[in-house]
């Protein structure tokens, strides 16, 4: 019998310490991007079609292009050149993942879709390849492949795997509108312009945290080099923060490049509490509890 859908879930990630260096020539930063999947997921169904061609749903599917711009899309093109293949394939997205906030729900479409097509084209591609072919895509997309954990170095995209010792719980409050990663980039640029930019580097008192899953030290140990610059770009983040930490949070951070907040709590119930606080605060449009670490890209069937 011949395949004719394959889904592949796969996860959205936090960012438990972004430490950012200067500006490369590339325009690129050095990173030490300890990353964390969370149980948020999109799923990705592919289908053969004459050609290629994307549908969304889900809540935020609007936000979401189309075209020929959409990571899953540049994917199903970068394995069907490399492979030989026509790209004619239908790529529906069920979207959970917030759109432009933070949670590199774009880059999981490109690795979901990559995985996805790779099965159904029965391209056989290696881990390797499929790895090298996410980097090229984005820095965060291998992460979304590899899930778990992980440190990223470069501009995000080595990866080593870490070992993490537990289940963490978060809150993460969805903003209304999405912040642009270039634009937080460059204001992380703008404030830093004429300082002395220190080499990325990842606290071990952070990767002792996450090793022993121990969720009072990894909330001590939570930081993002470019908190600063979302909260410039976008001051209400500061409101939804305290809001976070007032309810019980142990601890509340910008998500990636934002506009997502999230909130380390102790444990599911104080994940209930510490959502319904945010919601009722009125500082975001919607608060949603998740657990990490969470699989990467897993195919579901065909
Ligand atoms: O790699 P990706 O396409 O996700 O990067 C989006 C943008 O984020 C880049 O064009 C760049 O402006 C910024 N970025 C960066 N340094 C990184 C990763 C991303 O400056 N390490």
């Amino acid at each position: 019998m011949s395949t004719t859908a394959v889904t592949v879930r796969v996860p959205a990630k936090v960012n438990v310490r972004l430490a950012v260096g200067a500006a490369r020539p590339d325009g690129f930063h050095d990173l030490a991007n300890v990353f964390l999947a969370v149980s948020l997921y999109d799923e990705i169904t592919v289908t053969p079609a004459d050609t290629l061609r994307i549908t969304c749903s889900g809540p935020d599917a609007d936000q979401v292009p189309l075209d020929a711009t959409n990571l899953a899309a540049r994917a199903a093109v970068r394995l069907a050149e490399r492979h030989g293949v026509a790209p004619g394939v239908h790529i529906h997205i069920a979207k959970d993942i917030p759109v432009a906030g933070g949670m590199a729900g774009g880059s999981a479409d490109g690795a979901g879709a990559l995985l996805a097509c790779d099965a159904l084209w029965r391209t056989g591609a290696s881990r390797e390849e499929l790895l090298e072919i996410c980097a090229e895509l984005g820095s965060d997309v291998p992460f979304s492949l590899v899930g778990g954990a992980a440190l990223g170095t470069g501009r995000g995209e080595r990866l080593t795997p870490l070992e993490v010792g537990g289940t963490f719980h978060w809150v993460f409050a969805v903003a209304d509108g999405g912040l642009s990663t270039p634009a937080v980039y460059a204001e992380f640029d703008r404030l830093t312009a004429g300082a002395d930019v220190p080499a990325p580097a990842a606290s071990p008192a952070l990767l002792d945290a996450l090793r022993t899953g121990d969720a009072g030290a990894l909330a001590g140990a939570l930081a993002n080099d470019l908190q600063p610059a979302a909260l410039s770009l976008r001051p209400s983040l500061a409101g939804t923060l305290a809001a976070g930490t007032a309810a019980g949070a142990l601890a509340g951070l910008v998500s990636g490049s934002g506009p997502t907040t999230a909130f380390l709590v102790k444990d599911e119930e104080a994940a209930h509490t510490v959502a319904g606080a945010l919601l009722a605060s009125g500082t975001c449009r919607t608060a949603r509890p998740a657990m990490s670490p969470a699989p990467g890209a897993t195919l579901l069937g065909r």
